[in-house]
């Protein structure tokens, strides 16, 4: 449970939440100081100070440097000291560790690898963000566990009908089996439910008064981004056809989850709709369901990290409906052990 994968990109925060004024972050337990430039450019560095190890993330920007507040250093968008104030000759090795970032899909992301490795491809595919066609409903929630246990809650939502029933959850979720289906490095959790009660959030959303045929498809894009595909629409009218467009909706569930340690997992969110794009008292409803809906997964994933720690020879039970988990771990075992070839090669 220690390991992460560090040859990939991160959310760090949503755009709008980034200025000038530097930050401090913790990603995958290395502390950064992310800010923009005067150009506007994201941009990170190791949260510390190579003269006395002051918090960069109380510096400030100085066009396109960082300035460490306590006694002046300043460093170049590639780590280098530019100045230091009352010395004239500047060691080389007066440098800091940056971190490659970018700005995609209203989210800044940061390369938590090798900077030779960095790769622009690689950063996950979560453009219904920004998609025309699309609104979304966005937050943040913290768990006090590790990020794997997050992933396994995303990607079996039985668990709804327990813990949910007042937003998404209904009996059929959990009474309805999943397939899984592998393609393209990716693990897809698939459920159907045909002819079913709509949840309290599908009612609010969708507008329905009788039963309805809903699906959701699940998978984890690389490191730790988990994509919830779900839609819905009344029982009996093709889904595939035109009645989905004008009786239906479909819905992503973003979740960005960043590690924050071993123990710790942020989970900067997102809801997708492709419906009633222009009603804010819907936003204002889905915000709040979904706050309530992660807030009681929060409780469990903390419970289960403490009964971890209890008992470290105490191996999980898989189920039926643990499949998708299952492979899912498997695949991310093997991206681990990827990366770790991959930083064992950057070392020779
Ligand atoms: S600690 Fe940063 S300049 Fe002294
Ligand atoms: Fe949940």
């Amino acid at each position: 449970m220690t390991e992460f994968i560090r040859n990939a990109w991160y959310a760090v925060c949503w755009s709008d939440e980034l200025g000038v004024t530097p930050q401090s972050r913790q990603i995958l337990g290395e502390n950064l100081a992310v800010y923009r430039t005067a150009n506007g450019v994201p941009a990170a560095v190791e949260d510390c100070c190579p003269h006395r190890l002051a918090p960069m993330s109380l510096g400030f920007v100085n066009g396109e440097n960082i300035v460490c507040g306590y006694h002046g250093m300043e460093f170049d968008r590639d780590g280098f000291c530019e100045s230091i104030p009352g010395q004239k000759n500047i060691p080389r090795k007066a440098r800091i560790r940056t971190y490659p970032a970018v700005e995609r899909y209203n989210l800044i992301w940061a390369w938590m690898g090798e900077q030779k490795e960095t790769d622009d491809e690689l950063i996950p595919d979560v453009h219904w963000l920004d998609a025309p066609g699309w609104t979304t409903v966005t937050g943040s929630t913290r768990y006090e566990c590790n990020w794997l246990l997050l992933v396994d809650n995303l990607l079996d939502l039985t668990h709804t009908t327990f813990v949910h029933q007042s937003t998404i959850g209904t009996e059929d979720v959990a009474n309805t089996p999943i397939t899984t289906e592998f393609s393209g490095e990716r693990v897809y959790v698939v459920r159907d439910m045909k002819n079913t009660a709509p949840s309290n959030l599908y009612k609010r959303i969708g507008g329905f008064d009788g039963r309805i045929d809903r699906w959701q498809r699940i998978w984890l894009e690389p490191p730790s981004v988990v994509v919830i595909e779900a839609g819905a629409i009344p029982a009996k009218c093709d889904r595939d056809g035109a009645d989905r467009e004008y009786n239906g909706f479909d819905t992503r569930v973003l979740s960005m989850l960043v590690p924050v340690d071993e123990r710790t997992v942020e989970q900067i969110w997102a809801f997708a709709r492709n419906t009633e794009l222009d009603d804010a008292h819907l936003d204002v409803d889905i915000q709040k369901a979904l706050e309530l809906t992660f807030k009681e997964d929060a409780d469990f994933l903390a419970g289960q990290q403490i009964n971890m720690e209890r008992h470290p020879h105490k191996q999980m039970l898989n189920n039926t409906a643990d499949a998708g988990v299952v492979k899912t771990r498997r695949l991310i075992e093997r991206w681990i052990a990827d990366d770790l070839r991959r930083a064992g090669a950057a070392d020779l």
